[in-house]
């Protein structure tokens, strides 16, 4: 689906389905002379935030239909607006329209302006109309009617902030659907190999490259924290490195590192078989921190970026890691595996002392990482972990701004003795209370002195049940971040 921006009367444009309030509907339906068309359909209309009407327009109007949103002549509040924007996307999806224009920003929200209704919205929209029907048969699919292009309605006074709404949630539309596309894909198909060729395909945007440290290199570098994770599988691990240059030559470069588990079986800790296929979604944070990548890129945003993604499979076999095995990690520490589930903050902690190399800006590691983050935070928020305030109030910001929330959980050094091991400098995992922070802790250990933040994504990234599918969670949090840095 592409974004554009469209001025002038909305009468006098012509449209599959235009989306508006009561009184804009009203006016445009009188100027149509159709007025008594939408009378009678609002009649029993709830004129309220949540409700929507669709009301079919004469065959030789320049409007096709109308999409009426409640509440819209009312002022909201931020809540109010994202869920009269949803109710409207949720509609419009319905329908059998291949274009729109959506004049549903004019409406009065309290202490926000018209870029964040514009940018909003749209991101709601890049949302609310993914599908992911790459494995079915055509016949499941369906041929209906789907939006191709929406436009978003500005005046001449707002067309400016429109406009940039529109660049921006274009190139945000692209990294989501990045991300949720991989994150959904299966594991037979969405693995290492997989993740490096999608990774690969960023390279052909300009100012980037692409590289990667397959097995052989990370034995080479010492990397054996995550090699005790990827040994196991007949697809072997591989460290991948998404270079982009879009600032000066001399900033120093933002590093975003994702966890990249294919598939998360536990190893030999093995996981109970209750939903284990959705430990397909294990690779999420390399997934969004991808989708953010290719976001930025697209964007031209003015910044250097490095990010790399830790991908590998975490399998049993008969040579896997056992419980008790001791590894020597890139950053020289020694740790005694004795939980081989904990993998992720076993990829991780070599990604993260590698990321030394670029002399980082800021380092934002993303992951599902932790039963323990879903039990806390639910599929609500996502989990932020800094010891720098002025990094982790940033990515608050960021997620309340749009509406991709996050909420910090401490991270302090009184959780990081119950990392003790008898045998090594520490072991991977510390008992079942606070394992979101420990987890946390351990990441730490790794990452110097460096302004880091880390996210656990294990609620946020995918949704279970009837509506099981990858997010694209935190992919608009961080491209707003990286936009209000650059
Ligand atoms: N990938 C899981 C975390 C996870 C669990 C994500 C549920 C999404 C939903 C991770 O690798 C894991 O297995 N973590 C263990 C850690 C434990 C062994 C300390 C967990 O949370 O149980
Ligand atoms: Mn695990
Ligand atoms: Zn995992």
């Amino acid at each position: 689906m592409k974004y554009s921006t469209k001025t002038g009367t909305l009468a006098e444009l012509a449209t599959g389905t235009l989306v508006t309030g009561l009184k804009t509907a009203r006016q445009v339906t009188r100027a149509l002379q159709q007025g008594a068309l939408l009378d009678a359909a609002t009649a029993d209309f709830k004129d309220q935030v949540g409700q929507t009407l669709t009301v079919l327009l004469a065959k030789s109007s320049r409007v096709k239909r109308i999409v009426v949103a409640g509440g819209a002549d009312d002022e909201q509040t931020e809540i109010q607006f994202r869920k009269m924007t949803a109710a409207a996307v949720a509609t419009l999806r319905s329908l059998p329209t291949p274009n729109a224009i959506w004049a549903l920003t004019t409406t009065k929200v309290t202490d926000r302006d018209l870029y964040w209704k514009a940018a909003n919205a749209l991101f709601a929209l890049s949302t609310g109309i993914y599908e992911f029907n790459e494995h079915k048969s055509p016949d499941k699919v369906g041929n209906r009617t789907r939006l191709r292009i929406l436009h978003m309605h500005a005046d001449m006074r707002s067309k400016a902030s429109v406009r940039r709404a529109v660049r921006l949630a274009q190139a945000l539309k692209s990294g989501l659907d990045l991300a949720r596309d991989l994150g959904n894909q299966p594991p037979n198909v969405c693995n290492p190999t997989y993740l490096l060729g999608e990774a690969r395909k960023l390279g052909r945007l300009h100012k980037t490259s692409v590289s990667a440290l397959d097995e052989k290199r990370m034995r080479e570098l010492g990397m054996g924290a995550f090699l005790a994770v990827s040994q196991a599988s007949n697809t072997p691990g591989k460290m991948i490195i998404v270079n982009y240059k879009g600032g000066k030559p001399k900033d120093a470069p933002f590093v975003l590192i994702g966890k990249g588990i294919t598939f998360d079986t536990g190893g030999i800790s093995l996981k109970p078989p209750a939903a284990m296929d959705e430990m397909k979604f294990d690779m999420c944070g390399a997934a969004t921190v991808l989708g953010a990548t290719r976001a930025a890129v697209e964007a031209r945003l003015p910044i250097n970026l490095v990010t790399i993604l830790a991908a590998a499979e975490n399998m049993p076999g008969g040579n896997a890691t056992r419980p008790g095995d001791i590894v020597r990690t890139y950053s020289g520490q020694t740790v005694e595996i004795l939980n081989t589930d904990a993998e992720g903050r076993l990829v991780l902690c070599d990604a993260l002392a590698y990321a030394e190399r670029y002399k980082p800006r800021v380092i934002i590691d993303v992951a599902t990482l932790t039963g323990a983050c879903v039990v806390a935070l639910g599929s609500v928020a996502s989990a932020i972990f800094s010891k720098n305030d002025v990094l982790a109030n940033a990515l608050l910001a960021a997620g309340d701004w749009t509406g991709d929330r996050a909420w910090r959980l401490p991270l302090w050094d009184d959780y990081q003795a119950s990392l003790h091991s008898n045998f090594a400098d520490m072991a991977n995992v510390a008992g079942r209370d606070a394992g979101a922070i420990k987890a946390a802790c351990f990441l730490s250990r790794f990452t110097k002195n460096r302004a880091w933040a880390h996210m656990d994504i294990a609620g946020s990234a995918y949704l279970s049940g009837s509506k099981k599918g990858a997010t694209g969670r935190p992919v608009a949090l961080l491209f707003r971040y990286l936009t209000e840095q650059a």
